[in-house]
């Protein structure tokens, strides 16, 4: 069944807009495209699913490019945020963001998608056995610093060789001193893991929104 993106483009960004918006599907897509295009092996991934609208455009994209096959794997406590770090700051607080896996499977039924394969707990639970065994893409989306940290120690040592790691709300304000910065344990977290000087590619939306693009060119020997 095909899917008229533009439609979804425009339900997303108004019925969703806590969550996602022009800007960050804007940004998100050249990578989901980037994998197929360049072949990279490996399933997709969400760490942080939230009522499931990044996971049924990640699923609606893949559709539309003849990727049907890639198999997405979605996780998230299903109860809200976990306790934040003193970085973590207020912006999100313990148990905001509640939704349930329904709401991601009815996501995907209304708009006539095959849904994923959702992994309801917390990341340290699930992620070490749960994770898909190879990582083509994966959308890191957890907030804080621990769950950022969880999701790179669990998701780096199985990424293909070309795979693309899309981090929402990576700040670097001394690259884009105007980035949006109201979850810096998500930078922290990823300097930590990586090392600097950092790998993490920063991109700002429009609208200051911060991501950060980290591609895997392989493994430490
Ligand atoms: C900003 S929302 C995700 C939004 C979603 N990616 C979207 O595009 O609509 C963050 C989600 O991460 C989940 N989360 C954060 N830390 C977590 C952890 N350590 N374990 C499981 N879920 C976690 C929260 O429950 C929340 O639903």
């Amino acid at each position: 069944v095909t899917i008229r993106l533009p439609a979804l483009y425009e339900w997303l960004t108004s019925e969703h807009s806590e969550t996602t918006s022009r800007e960050r599907i804007n940004a998100l897509t050249p990578s989901i495209i980037r994998v197929c295009l360049e072949r990279i092996p490996g399933d997709f991934v969400e760490l942080g699913c939230y009522r499931g609208a990044t996971s049924v455009w990640l699923r609606s994209v893949l559709d539309c490019i003849g990727d049907e096959e890639r198999s997405i794997h979605v996780f998230d406590s299903f109860q809200g945020m976990p306790t934040p770090k003193a970085v973590d700051l207020n912006h999100v607080g313990e148990g905001d963001l509640v939704a349930s896996p329904d709401d991601v499977l009815e996501i995907h039924r209304r708009w006539g998608r095959k849904p994923p394969t959702v992994h309801p707990g917390w990341f340290k639970d699930t992620l070490p056995t749960e994770l898909p065994e190879q990582i083509a893409f994966a959308y890191l989306d957890g907030d804080f610093y621990d769950s950022i940290m969880v999701s790179l120690e669990q998701c780096v040592p199985r990424l293909a060789i070309g795979a693309i790691v899309v981090i929402d709300d990576y700040a670097d304000v001394v690259r884009h001193p105007k980035a949006w910065n109201g979850l810096p344990g998500v930078k922290q977290a990823c300097d930590e893991f990586f090392g600097l000087p950092s790998p993490v590619q920063p991109v700002v939306t429009e609208t200051d929104l911060p991501f950060g693009i980290y591609i895997h060119q392989g493994h430490a020997k």
